[in-house]
């Protein structure tokens, strides 16, 4: 198994999203807000994928680790968790907002760039060898800058060199996820010089070169971002004098390992 459902309970598990379009309309407030970095995903995402992909006692791997939100969630849920950030300021802020939150489970912030580093040795540290579920939330090219590294994918010169950084990453960890396991990407979209950049599809290609198989393609709303908060008349106006239609969506693409 998978995970710890009991399938012949199925209609017990409410909370547990089984459609392809999520509508959320608020982050979930009940529990540690990650709200301070700009960038970050709904804490909904990763335990969602936790609860139907991972067991308890289960490895999970987040290689761009931002703000934390995947160990805490990991943390609360009984899972162990690896994650990996280049910025090394946000990865010692988030190493002590972690030991805060209560639980057992190992949650481990490695500071790295998850294009080289060497997992043998990160996970050997555990006495494990492999993961159970990657989550990978990448910058998305460069609507946001997280820094000044080069090998910060938010600094890539262009589309395809992101890409090709992108499946640097997938490329280092791939051998450490187990057979049939998971791996999670959140990534939206962009608009540049009037054309819509298909991101999401782009990735989805590079994952589908290599030894993946996909099983979904979420789409996901996101409430008003901070960058557009007080900017929904200009977008308007631009959507309308420009025949595009606003982002409003990004996507949760899930899928296994062959
Ligand atoms: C979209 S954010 C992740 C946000 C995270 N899911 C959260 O909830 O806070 C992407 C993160 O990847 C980091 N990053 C970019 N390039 C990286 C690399 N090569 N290796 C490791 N981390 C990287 C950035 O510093 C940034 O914190």
């Amino acid at each position: 198994m998978l995970n710890d459902l009991d399938l012949k309970n199925w209609k017990a598990y409410e909370n547990i999203i089984t459609d392809s379009l999520w509508l959320i309309d608020k982050r979930d407030s009940s529990k540690f807000n990650s709200g301070w970095y700009w960038g970050n995903f709904i804490p909904q995402i990763p335990q969602q994928m936790m609860l139907r992909y991972t067991r308890k006692g289960d490895w999970v791997l987040d290689p761009f680790l931002g703000s934390g939100t995947t160990l805490i969630e990991s943390k609360r849920l009984g899972r162990n968790g690896i994650g990996i950030e280049l910025n090394s300021e946000v990865a010692v802020k988030v190493k002590e907002l972690i030991v805060k939150e209560p639980g057992d489970s190992v949650a481990d912030v490695i500071i790295g760039d998850s294009q080289t580093i060497d997992l043998s040795k990160v996970l050997s540290k555990h006495n494990i060898n492999s993961v159970q579920l990657v989550i990978l939330h990448p910058p998305y090219y460069n609507i946001i800058k997280f820094s000044d590294d080069p090998a910060d994918l938010s600094n890539a010169p262009d589309i395809e060199t992101f890409l090709d950084m992108f499946g640097r990453v997938v490329d280092n960890l791939t051998l450490y996820l187990d057979y049939g396991r998971y791996l999670v990407l959140v990534i939206g979209d962009l608009y540049q010089k009037g054309e819509w950049i298909p991101l999401g599809f782009y990735c989805v290609q590079r994952l589908l070169e290599r030894d993946y198989l996909l099983k979904s393609i979420v789409v996901k709303n996101f409430a008003d971002t901070r960058g557009k908060r007080n900017q929904e008349n200009l977008w308007r106006y631009r959507a309308l004098a420009g025949g595009f239609y606003v982002f409003k969506h990004e996507y949760i693409i899930i899928c296994q390992k062959k």
